[in-house]
């Protein structure tokens, strides 16, 4: 009787060694495989970072290159694998005095080329019209955002969404009319005096689409340096007054509002047939400032290749002028000259001026699309690293907000008290498009993104998109 007890009594005070032994044993262990395989992935994670790093080096080496041999004088002076600085020759006559700050402008400009990058190559995935969709998917869409973009009420909320939708209705399309990689080639057609230098006018409309802005007219008189092929307009609200005149009978050119919509545009739109929507993805109250960005922003999102003309990209010019109207004020011919200089050497667009026209178009210097998304691959790594979200490389990492909406269904612009003009148009064209005649790298790249749609929240953030998934109801 004892013995089964002293036995079970010995067991017991071994039993409590036996497990301390094997905790100790198992936490070695498990400590040994924890440093072994944090050495590994440090290093791993160390390696990945030191290759990122070479990457963007070397792609700035390419940047500093391309500006050397396209800049007329600029050269890229590096300052890390991100940063570059954009220098003019000293003896540059900065003739340009900007009112506000009260100084000529700078001679030198300073540059993230990682934002940059992430910045543009997002612009060629994105939708950049306002769509029902998209004010569906946010959840202020209706009554805080739609508001912001109609004049009238300025900074008012609609007071329900029935409100909202009597102004918005002409110009919001269920879902998105343009689509990425829908174009091959598009020229974006600034205003600039320097185009009558040239005669580009059969070279811009050999492009499969053009885009222009506000109210440059496209005539017999000026065809030569223009052209006369019309397909996109973004117009501001100071152009709204003379666009029939200047639309002259231009019945399919598809109009793109850049910032809020108002009663001047309102009474346009019924008195012309043309489509008019509303851009997405303007920086909201700050103004009407830089519509030569915004048009090439509109072709990234629908273009593999944008060429831009009459953007004043020349040394040496002293007053900006228009090619149709006398000069106006408020540019800065430097700063803008050394930011197109960047976005060409980074993929972005082709610039074609007065200078570059008796040169060969080598674009050979120019960073290939290969090169180009492996920087852009390796810019966005390092900023999630940063941002401690390593892993979400993928397109859809910068999604705040998503929604969902049926491919076929919604309807198209319109309202029910549209105007005979209208109502006798086709302006919704490009709403009713079917999926299988769209361009085959359209197709491809729609079915690479599982069907969704991105936009900018608002503005410039990075970060900020708005996803929308379709579904294709017809096939269930
Ligand atoms: C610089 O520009 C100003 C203003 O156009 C002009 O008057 C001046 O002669 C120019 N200087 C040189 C050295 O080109
Ligand atoms: C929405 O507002 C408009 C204008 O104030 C009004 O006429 C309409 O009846 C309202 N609709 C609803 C559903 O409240
Ligand atoms: C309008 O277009 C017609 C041809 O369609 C042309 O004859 C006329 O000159 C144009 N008017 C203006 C003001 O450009
Ligand atoms: C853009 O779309 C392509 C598919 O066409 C995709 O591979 C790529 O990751 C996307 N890039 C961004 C920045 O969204
Ligand atoms: C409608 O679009 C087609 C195709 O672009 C065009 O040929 C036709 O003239 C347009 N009709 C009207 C009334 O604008
Ligand atoms: C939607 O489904 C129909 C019928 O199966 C098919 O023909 C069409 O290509 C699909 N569209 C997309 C965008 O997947």
């Amino acid at each position: 009787m004892l013995r089964p007890l002293k036995a079970s009594a010995a067991n017991n005070q071994r039993r409590p060694i036996t497990v301390l032994l094997l905790v100790f044993c198992a936490v070695v262990f498990s400590l040994l495989v924890l440093i072994i395989q944090t050495s590994f992935t440090g290093n791993q994670n160390h390696n990945i970072k030191a290759e990122t790093i070479q990457i963007l080096t070397n792609f700035q080496s390419s940047v500093q290159q391309c500006v050397a041999n396209r800049g007329f004088g600029l050269t890229a002076h590096i300052v890390d694998h991100c940063k570059l600085v954009l220098k003019f020759p000293k003896s540059t006559n900065s003739s340009w005095y900007n009112e506000q700050f009260k100084h000529y402008e700078p001679l030198e400009y300073s540059y993230d080329v990682c934002e940059a990058i992430l910045l543009w190559e997002q612009y060629r995935n994105m939708t950049t019209v306002l769509t029902r969709e998209y004010l569906d998917a946010r959840p202020d869409g209706w009554l805080d955002y739609a508001a912001q973009r109609i004049a009238q009420l300025g900074a008012k909320k609609c007071y329900n969404r029935s409100l909202c939708e009597d102004h918005l209705n002409l110009i919001l399309p269920s879902k998105p009319p343009f689509h990425p990689r829908q174009f091959g080639t598009c020229a974006v057609v600034g205003n600039s005096g320097d185009l009558l230098k040239t005669e580009f006018g059969e070279e811009i409309d050999r492009h499969d689409v053009v885009i222009r802005d506000n109210e440059a007219p496209v005539n017999e008189k000026y065809a030569k340096y223009v052209g006369l092929k019309r397909d996109f307009r973004l117009i501001v609200r100071g152009a709204a007054r003379n666009m029939v005149s200047i639309l002259n009978g231009s019945d399919d050119e598809v109009l793109i509002i850049k910032s809020v919509t108002h009663r001047d545009f309102n009474t346009m739109i019924k008195s012309v047939p043309n489509p008019v929507y509303l851009f997405q993805g303007i920086v909201l109250r700050r103004g009407a400032k830089g519509t030569g960005m915004k048009t090439i922003e509109l072709a990234l999102s629908m273009c593999d290749v944008v060429d831009i003309y009459g953007f004043t990209v020349d040394p040496g010019y002293t007053v900006w002028t228009r090619y149709f109207s006398t000069p106006r004020k408020g540019h800065n011919p430097l700063q803008g000259r050394a930011y197109y200089q960047l976005l060409e050497c980074l993929g972005v667009i082709r610039i074609h001026s007065p200078m570059r026209a008796a040169r060969f178009q080598d674009w050979s210097d120019v960073p290939s699309r290969e090169t180009i998304a492996q920087a852009h691959t390796a810019a966005l790594y390092l900023k999630r690293s940063k941002a401690g979200e390593v892993g979400n490389l993928g397109p859809f990492g910068s999604c705040k907000v998503w929604g969902d909406a049926d491919l076929d269904g919604g309807q198209v612009s319109g309202s029910p008290d549209m105007s005979d003009t209208r109502k006798n148009s086709n302006y919704s064209r490009w709403e009713v498009l079917p999926f299988h005649s769209l361009r085959k790298e359209a197709q491809e790249h729609y079915f690479q993104m599982g069907g969704v749609s991105l936009y900018k929240m608002d503005g410039n953030k990075l970060d900020d998109l708005v996803c929308v998934r379709h579904t294709n109801k017809s096939n269930n």
